[in-house]
């Protein structure tokens, strides 16, 4: 493989790159502003924008429950991102791609991931674009060890979806992808402001309510904050203070139903590798890993050791980082056909 190589994870919430032998360059809100139709902004800048922009402009999240929904944006935001990272970072022309997809899309999404990056300013050879298991670059960037036959249990909690996967031997034994994820949160929030406080509030707002004071067990000590939003009735500015426990009944049931899926999965496992999975714990990564008490409620619902991986939010990136530097993975990585007849 060239030293030209590009490992990307295209999150519903944040777009990571790495640049082989180089790092993480760009980990940045996965959103594209475009003014008249044409690329504005892309990025953090671009999410700066968001809620609050002129009929001409238009502010979207190309990917959406881990697939891309919008192909025409999620290019724009692409190219624009390759042309950005040029001067610092080198041309993307003629590098080699690895992405990371989620385990469970059917075909037609799968192709999606190969299509963006061939139609892509970069235009890579067909041979040069190659896939990995999302699970699989999640679990290698946690530090675990998966080409060994111990079973090992991670559960990626992102934005729009919890991707819970069994594996062992490099490949995928069991897994389940769930649409709930931080998003789902920050809705219940702004659903559980309206009604109680009649106050509408944006979803920035809501994930800052989520960040500063969610818990996943009832709070024991308490902690407000003082929002801004509009009344429901006048229409006019105004504010109220939040508290952790009305933040925790809000968010409560969706993650209930992330345990419960968890639990599903694991009812599903071998025996064999339930064994490995109760001597080594399940691993949570992903942007929503660090709301608060998160490990504890697993824990006591599944009688595990949890452990919560550090910089949960870049597990997948990372993984891909050292799936591109290290020869031992190179069987990881997937053409489309491979891909296609099931890796
Ligand atoms: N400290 C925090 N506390 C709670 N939630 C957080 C925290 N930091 C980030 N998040 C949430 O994590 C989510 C983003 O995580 P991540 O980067 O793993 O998502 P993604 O990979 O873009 O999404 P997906 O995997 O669903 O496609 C957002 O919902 C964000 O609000
Ligand atoms: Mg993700």
């Amino acid at each position: 493989m060239s030293s030209k190589v590009f490992a990307i994870d295209f999150g519903t919430s944040m777009l990571k790159i790495y640049k082989k032998n180089e790092g993480v360059i760009f980990d940045e809100k996965n959103v594209v502003a475009l003014c008249d139709g044409a690329v504005n902004a892309i990025g953090n800048e671009a999410f700066e924008m968001y809620g609050r922009t002129p009929d001409n402009f238009e502010v979207t999240f190309p990917v959406k429950f881990g697939v891309v929904a919008d192909f025409a944006n999620m290019l724009a935001l692409l190219n624009s991102a390759f042309s950005n990272l040029a001067d610092k970072h080198g041309k993307t022309n003629g590098a080699e791609f690895v992405v990371a997809v989620p385990s469970d899309i059917s075909e037609v999404e799968c192709r999606a991931f190969y299509d963006l990056l061939w139609s892509s300013s970069a235009k890579p050879k067909k041979d040069k674009v190659r896939a990995v298991h999302k699970p699989v670059a999640n679990a290698i960037g946690a530090g675990l060890e998966v080409m060994t036959a111990n079973g090992i249990m991670v559960v990626d909690i992102g934005a729009e979806t919890t991707e819970i996967a069994v594996m062992a031997l490099g490949g995928i034994v069991n897994c389940k992808k769930v649409d709930i994820g931080g998003n789902r949160l920050d809705e219940n929030i702004i659903n559980s402001v309206k009604k109680r406080y009649n106050l509408i509030i944006g979803s920035k707002t809501a994930e800052l309510i989520k960040k500063e004071l969610s818990c996943a067990l009832p709070p024991k000590e308490a902690k407000t904050l003082r929002v801004f939003g509009r009344d429901v009735m006048t229409g006019l500015p105004t504010e109220a203070e939040i508290d952790s426990a009305f933040v925790y009944e809000s968010i409560e049931e969706p993650l209930r139903s992330i345990v419960d899926a968890v639990k599903m999965i694991l009812e599903k496992t071998p025996p064999e590798i339930a064994s490995d999975i109760l001597d080594t714990g399940v691993y949570l990564t992903g942007g929503s890993a660090n709301i608060k008490d998160l490990d504890k409620l697993f824990a006591q619902e599944t009688e595990l050791d949890i452990h919560v991986c550090e910089n949960s939010a870049n597990t997948v990136v990372m993984g891909l980082g050292k799936i591109i530097e290290n020869a031992k993975y190179s069987d990881l990585k997937m053409t489309l056909d491979k891909m296609a007849n099931g890796g």
